[in-house]
């Protein structure tokens, strides 16, 4: 389905009934990452998905990208479908964008998810990182971005054993549009500090990290998780950065058990 939000159509997902979960995708993929979650949470939750503008089905304007922009538009989506208030999940950059909009909309989030991210901002070195990771993109399209990304989201076991895992991960990112990729390097090279946002968080929060993950770490997820009061870690065994599509089963029941005790 999709909307138009902010002067852009955005795609989104929206299944099952009760306690309402928005799942935020990480870069440069989109909302297809989340289907190991829409199968099985749907269920018992109502799931909405989107593909942030740039990404999957979406509009991929040449414009705008930040993490307030992103949390407007899901700000938007969710004044679309009527939801007051929902438990908002972010993987990695869909992290940055959930700490923007808590930091704007926290009276529309019944509790939060973080997983596999990090509240501090790219550093100087990081920053340069990204100018020459959209310069690349530019030149050599999303493919050369998928071969840089590919080894860094999921262990050295699936990476070798699980093809068609492999194949998904790769194709959400080679169809991934070239002012998306750009767009969310801006948005995270400039993103802001959230760090001090974590103790402002007075919601249920589960911090969710991949034992492997070498992106964002078991040791910033704990820090991240010991700087907001009440939250509760949990640890994926055998998965990397992409611990909802490596260990679906694993990530599911930490959700589920988590937003139970928050209906
Ligand atoms: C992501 O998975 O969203 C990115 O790796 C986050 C980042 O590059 O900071």
């Amino acid at each position: 389905m999709k909307a138009h939000i902010n002067g852009v159509d955005l795609a989104y997902t929206d299944q099952g009934q009760g306690t309402p979960i928005v799942f935020v995708h990480g870069f440069p993929f989109s909302r297809v990452m989340w289907d190991p979650q829409v199968k099985v949470l749907s269920g018992q939750f109502r799931v909405i998905t989107l593909d942030l503008r740039g990404h999957g089905e979406s509009d991929a304007p040449l414009w705008l990208y930040t993490m307030d922009q992103f949390a407007d538009d899901i700000k938007g989506l969710l004044d679309h479908l009527s939801i007051q208030k929902a438990v908002l999940a972010g993987f990695s950059m869909g992290g940055y964008v959930v700490f923007a909009f808590y930091r704007k909309y926290a009276d529309r989030v019944k509790g939060l998810v973080l997983a596999d991210t990090r509240p501090q901002p790219d550093s100087a070195e990081g920053r340069v990182g990204r100018f020459k990771m959209a310069q690349t993109a530019q030149k050599d399209g999303a493919g050369a971005i998928a071969d840089v990304m590919l080894p860094k989201l999921l262990s050295p076991a699936s990476v070798k054993g699980r093809s068609e895992l492999v194949q998904t991960v790769r194709t959400m990112m080679t169809t991934t549009k070239v002012p998306g990729i750009a767009g969310d390097l801006m948005a995270m090279a400039e993103r802001p500090d959230s760090v001090p946002t974590l103790k402002q968080i007075a919601c249920p929060t589960l911090v969710i990290v991949g034992e492997l993950d070498g992106l964002t770490t078991p040791v910033d997820a704990r820090h991240m998780a010991d700087g907001i009061r009440g939250a509760r870690l949990e640890t994926i065994p055998a998965a990397a950065h992409l611990s909802n599509m490596e260990q679906p089963e694993a990530f599911n029941r930490a959700v589920t058990s988590f937003v139970e005790t928050i209906k």
